[in-house]
């Protein structure tokens, strides 16, 4: 007896994401029942017949109402939204994209982010806007203490590329695990503030969680090393804000880039706006491309249809 294939889902705000995703399953499996939608409405008559979910920002009226739900594949590495506040059914299975999907361009974003300023192009820039020829003396960053906070799929790419880099590379974790690459890794909420005074370059690559959350207060920037750059590609939830504004405007810390904050978009009366040694990208550090998240769904699929565990399954208990 052959098992029906299960009805599929594909749910993003963007119409070309949506329909790219379908025409990649439907390549995979010829008339697989697969249909995509981009609002609310377009997913209604769908919503309580589908099993499989492909997607993100799916409203959560929506999800409550998709009784037939069984597994969710996030379209992204981030999950806080589906799991903090349960947005999604704690009976439904949750699997996010492997972080090696996002990691090679993140790793560009922050090595750019470190090389842009130690070669001051944003001088070489103004100066250029203003016709003005003015030598300066440019700084290396090799050799330099770059600490990675958060070693999971992503921050442990970016901890590896940056020893290739020739950068001392520490890490910070929650829990023990080994790190051979590395020089060093902190382990726990006891050595953060230890962890955070060695880091030249402070790299957050945290998941929000309910124990991530706020991590990054006044009390810990303030054990930060004269200087120190903070780049957070993470998400903007584990900084709280108000302490980063005055680490920034005492010159505790030296410069920041952020590509993730509490809020997107970032209020337009943000204090974030009026610091110039703060950088800002609009959350594009680690893109999701379709053909991309598509052939890890797909190898995902044939483990669920098979009944074997799923690729990057979210722990509800931890978060990530
Ligand atoms: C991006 O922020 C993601 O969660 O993939």
């Amino acid at each position: 007896m052959s098992v029906a294939f299960p009805e599929i889902l594909v749910f993003c705000p963007e119409p070309e994401q949506a329909e790219r995703y379908r025409e990649l399953i439907l390549a995979r499996h010829p008339g697989a029942p697969v249909v995509s939608a981009s609002s609310a409405q377009q997913a209604e008559p769908y919503i309580d017949r589908a099993e499989i979910l492909l997607g993100w920002k799916v409203p959560a009226a929506l999800l409550r109402r998709a009784t037939r739900l069984r597994w969710m594949q996030k379209t992204g590495a981030g999950v806080e939204d589906l799991v903090l506040g349960n947005a999604l059914p704690e009976h439904v299975r949750l699997t996010r994209c492997d972080g090696v999907l996002l990691a090679p361009r993140m790793i560009e974003y922050v090595l750019g982010a470190i090389y842009a300023r130690t070669q001051k192009f944003h001088l070489a820039w103004t100066q250029q806007g203003e016709r003005v020829w003015q030598p300066y003396m440019v700084d290396r960053a090799e050799g330099s203490v770059l600490g990675v906070a958060g070693l999971g799929d992503i921050g442990g790419a970016i901890a590896r590329r940056a020893v290739a880099n020739g950068f001392k590379v520490i890490g910070w974790r929650r829990s023990p695990q080994a790190e051979p690459d590395l020089d060093r890794v902190f382990v726990g909420l006891e050595q953060l503030k230890a962890f955070v005074a060695l880091c030249d370059y402070l790299v957050l690559v945290l998941p929000l969680t309910n124990a991530t959350r706020d991590m990054f207060d006044a009390d810990i920037l303030s054990a930060a090393k004269q200087g120190c750059f903070l780049i957070n590609v993470g998400r903007g939830g584990v900084i709280v804000e108000p302490a980063l504004v005055n680490a920034l405007r005492s010159g505790a810390l030296g410069g920041a880039m952020l590509d993730v904050y509490a809020e997107e978009p970032v209020p337009t009366d943000h204090a974030f706006w009026t610091l110039p040694n703060l950088y800002m990208t609009p959350h594009v550090s680690g893109p999701i491309v379709p053909d991309d998240v598509a052939s890890f769904f797909l190898d995902n699929l044939d483990l669920y249809r098979n009944g074997l565990p799923l690729l990057r399954e979210v722990d509800r208990a931890s978060g990530y």
